[in-house]
């Protein structure tokens, strides 16, 4: 049987929080145990330098990503899990890449145009402040997709963009090179999985400081959602669970038949405290235990290190050295003792 390929990346910057755990690594992990399909998870630790450049915390967070996904139940036996600035060949690729890639293309692309729009805004020259690297991230993302053929890539909607400029990418290249050499990658956006509303009811997001940590403890778990906000109907009063982020966060964590026995409790007037409380225990009930198991593996730091390296080096051996000897060669950078003299004449 041939398999599909899944590949993401996760970019290591910030501590992981329940909408990462809700929107990415739990859908991630059950996809992961699909028959036929042969699994890819990487940090992209590559990508993160381009809006972190503090080393203690980008190391921290790599640190601290890579457990959450171990502690959930990613099983670095059956899927490729590795880190990006292991695999020397995908910034070798990003420069094959850079050299097919169009600059037009670069330039319409959604995070770079942002950037300009906002320099423009402010009446500032079109590129102030934004880096090359920024720039050129769609490259590096469709190195980190094409090196290992990826059939399909789960992103976000945001992300569907950069799929598309990877296809692109992996096109060109084949054309010029006259050979299929890249799979070209579909962008898989899952609308079923919910964007985790956050403390204040807005998206969960670094970016606006309403998250919920994934391991934060019992009586920080507790605390934090004490402070989601609601309404101010008072404990008898009929509450809505339309637009209630108390309601979505417990739907995220609950059976459809629990949900529905919440919204009645909703209905019937339930105090926003008791509420509360039981979305507490909904959410400690199922983090607790994973909890446990970062805790271990984050007081063994060594073991994932060691974890990842074996994940690259595997890799390495397998698929991205000999991918990337067969793109020399297709190219031109060639052994020169080989040089045909048939040419030459
Ligand atoms: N850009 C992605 C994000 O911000 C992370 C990422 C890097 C990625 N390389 C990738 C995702 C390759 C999928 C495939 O979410």
């Amino acid at each position: 049987m041939s398999m599909t390929r899944v590949l993401t990346g996760i970019t290591t910057s910030g501590t992981p929080h329940l909408g990462n755990y809700v929107g990415a690594i739990r859908p991630a992990i059950t996809a992961s145990r699909a028959p036929g399909t042969e699994s890819f998870y990487f940090l992209a630790d590559y990508h993160s330098l381009i809006k972190a450049q503090d080393p203690v915390r980008t190391q921290r967070s790599t640190l601290e990503i890579a457990a959450a996904w171990l502690a959930c139940g990613l099983d670095p036996d059956k899927v490729w899990f590795y880190r990006q600035s292991d695999i020397p060949e995908i910034p070798e690729l990003t420069w094959l890449l850079t050299c097919v890639a169009g600059k037009g293309i670069l330039n319409r692309a959604h995070a770079y145009k942002a950037a300009v729009d906002r320099n423009r805004a402010e009446g500032e020259d079109d590129d102030a402040g934004i880096s090359a690297g920024l720039f050129m991230y769609p490259v590096l993302m469709a190195a980190d997709i094409l090196i290992f053929n990826a059939h399909k890539v789960p992103v976000g909607r945001d992300q569907v963009q950069h799929i598309e400029m990877a296809r692109d990418f992996g096109q060109r290249f084949n054309h010029i090179y006259g050979q299929e050499f890249f799979v070209l990658p579909e962008a898989a956006v899952d609308d079923n999985v919910a964007t985790l509303p956050g403390l204040d009811g807005r998206k969960m997001s670094k970016s606006y400081d309403n998250t919920i940590p994934m391991f934060a403890s019992r009586e920080a778990l507790k605390k934090l959602i004490a402070g989601i906000l609601t309404d101010s109907r008072a404990p008898g009063e009929p509450k809505d669970t339309d637009g209630s982020a108390l309601f979505q966060l417990y739907q995220a964590f609950a059976s459809a038949q629990d949900t529905a026995a919440f919204a009645q409790a909703f209905a019937d007037g339930i105090g926003w405290g008791d509420a509360k409380q039981q979305l507490f225990e909904r959410i400690d009930a199922e983090v607790s235990p994973l909890r446990e198991k970062y805790e271990a593996l984050m007081a063994r730091p060594a073991e994932i290190e060691a974890i990842l390296r074996d994940g690259a080096s595997r890799l390495r051996a397998q698929h991205a050295t000999p991918t990337l000897q067969r793109l020399r060669e297709a190219v031109g950078l060639r052994d020169l003792s080989q040089v045909s003299t048939v040419d030459a004449k």
